[in-house]
């Protein structure tokens, strides 16, 4: 198996010029990367109330509440200029009025217990960041509602891309990620047996029901 290398200091982007060259990333390329993340989500659900962790600038959140008229979106989001700048772009979308940006960690249990319960959570490439990923997911269950569903969306550590001899970009990313077994094994320590993985390279997901 592939050696876990976690990204190099780097857990949160930060920095104007780097956020704002986050969302650029986003509005040329999100349309390709997170098409089958959408279809996932839209499997599980199409309103309600929902939690996202990581939106970094919020391209998906913005889709997901057009999308979705009849959501409310909490997003958590460690980074703080990301936050900021995640409350501008949702507010141009249009969708400001139902998307509650936070700056915060899901690795902070007091501030996920305030945050309340919710009909769904998602994330998209923000899970191989996580320092604590098993306090993370225990947190995130516990925001579950009775009959709630998270989906966990990331790379999958391996393959070609693992091996590219560069350095900064989605590469590190695939060498920061996990294996399916890593997943099933954080999963079922904590005692959440309802889950299901699949994975598309690069891709991996996770749902877990409660
Ligand atoms: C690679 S970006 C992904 C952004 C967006 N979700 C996407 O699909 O492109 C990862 C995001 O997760 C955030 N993040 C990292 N650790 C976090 C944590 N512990 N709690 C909340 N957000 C976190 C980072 O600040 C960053 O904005």
């Amino acid at each position: 198996m592939p050696k876990r290398i976690p990204h190099e200091a780097l857990t949160v982007i930060t920095g104007r010029e780097t956020t704002e060259g986050y969302l650029r990333m986003q509005k040329a390329m999100g349309r390709f990367y997170l098409r089958h993340f959408l279809r996932c989500l839209e499997g599980l659900a199409n309103g309600g109330s929902f939690l996202e962790i990581g939106p970094g600038p919020g391209y998906q959140t913005a889709i997901i509440a057009r999308r979705m008229p009849g959501v409310r979106i909490t997003a958590l989001e460690y980074s703080a200029d990301m936050a900021v700048l995640a409350r501008g772009y949702l507010a141009e979308q249009g969708v400001g009025d139902r998307v509650n940006v936070i700056q915060g960690s899901v690795e902070d249990q007091p501030l996920m217990r305030r945050l309340g319960a919710f009909d769904l959570i998602y994330s998209t490439f923000s899970l191989h960041h996580w320092e604590d990923p098993v306090g993370a997911l225990r947190n995130l269950h516990g925001a579950l509602k009775e009959d709630g569903c998270m989906l966990l969306y990331d790379f999958v550590r391996g393959g070609p891309l693992y091996h590219l001899p560069l350095k900064r970009g989605i590469w590190e990313s695939v060498r920061a990620s996990y294996r399916p077994e890593e997943i099933w094994e954080m999963l079922e320590g904590l005692g959440m047996g309802d889950y299901t993985t699949g994975k598309r390279y690069p891709y991996l997901w996770v749902t877990v029901s409660r």
